[in-house]
């Protein structure tokens, strides 16, 4: 595995306006189809918005009803909202944390392959690649785990509570989507290496043999476990293990706590922000 690293001015704008692309940051947030999120609404205005969008949908007249969501650029850099546009939920301050993750297991020659557990629209996994082509890395593989249709049925106790069908919908996003996305970035090739379907079935039968970054965000307590269970253990010393919904969602934190507890893990955890944590698998330098 590679060591040497050079951070070139280019590298950094590149990555830079990679980060900004893909958390659509670049630009103000325009305004978006009125129906996104309309779970949001009573009954009432739901069944009249679905009607209206979907009668001028039909008329082929090349116009929608739209609302100004006005995330604030707080909101934006701490990722606190669900985008209609960006290519990620992360904001900025989780991505650069990224970023600075992959450059240091580069630095450090921690070895092992990068992966992220539910990736939705894949714009972590995307930087992760990002960040592998800007430094000429070769010889390390970016996993893209997710069901590719949204959730799974609750299983555990800890999962208690539904997601809205309308959630449900705009959180399950389908192979050849992820796919093309990683196209239009130019960071679709070999390196890249998708494993479709639940966790439980996918993760325990993953082609690599040592994990350098480990990035958990299936935000449920079973998927949070199912990762770690299947994963964890291929964590190299000093290997990053990241967890996205510990701050905002009880129950994946639960699944932390009991994992680290079951395993005498007492690494610290640190905070990247208002809700994502890490910590580096012990045995490292
Ligand atoms: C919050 S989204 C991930 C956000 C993403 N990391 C990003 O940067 O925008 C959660 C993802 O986890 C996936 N997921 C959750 N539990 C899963 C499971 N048990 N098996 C497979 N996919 C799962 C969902 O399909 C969804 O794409």
């Amino acid at each position: 595995m590679s060591a040497d690293i050079v951070r070139t001015a280019a590298a950094a704008r590149y990555l830079d306006l990679l980060k900004r692309t893909l958390t659509f940051t670049l630009w103000p947030e325009p305004l978006c189809p009125i129906e996104h999120l309309n779970e949001d609404r009573t009954l009432l205005k739901r069944a009249a918005v679905r009607l209206l969008a979907s009668t001028l949908r039909h008329t082929g007249s090349g116009y929608q009803l739209a609302r100004d969501p006005k995330p604030t650029w707080d909101d934006r850099r701490d990722g606190r909202t669900w985008p209609y546009y960006a290519d990620t939920m992360m904001g900025l301050t989780r991505l650069e944390h990224l970023q600075h993750c992959v450059e240091t297991v580069l630095r450090e020659a921690i070895p092992g392959d990068l992966i992220e557990t539910g990736v939705w629209r894949g714009g972590g996994c995307i930087l992760m690649r990002g960040v592998l082509a800007a430094y000429g890395i070769t010889d390390r593989t970016v996993y893209v785990a997710d069901s590719f249709r949204g959730f799974p049925p609750i299983e555990q106790a800890q999962d208690s509570g539904d997601l809205p069908n309308e959630s449900r919908a705009y959180l399950a996003v389908g192979l050849e989507t992820v796919r093309e996305n990683f196209r239009r970035y130019g960071l679709l090739d070999e390196q890249v290496v998708f494993l479709e379907g639940w966790f439980k079935v996918t993760l325990p039968k993953a082609p690599f043999e040592q994990l350098s970054i480990l990035r958990l965000d299936g935000d449920m307590y079973g998927s949070t476990m199912d990762a770690l269970t299947a994963l964890y253990p291929k964590l190299a010393p000093g290997g990053f293990c990241i967890v996205d919904d510990y701050g905002a969602i009880d129950a994946c934190k639960q699944a932390v706590t009991d994992y680290r507890a079951a395993h005498g893990i007492t690494a610290d955890i640190c905070e990247i922000d208002w809700t994502a944590v890490y910590w580096r698998a012990a045995g490292g330098s």
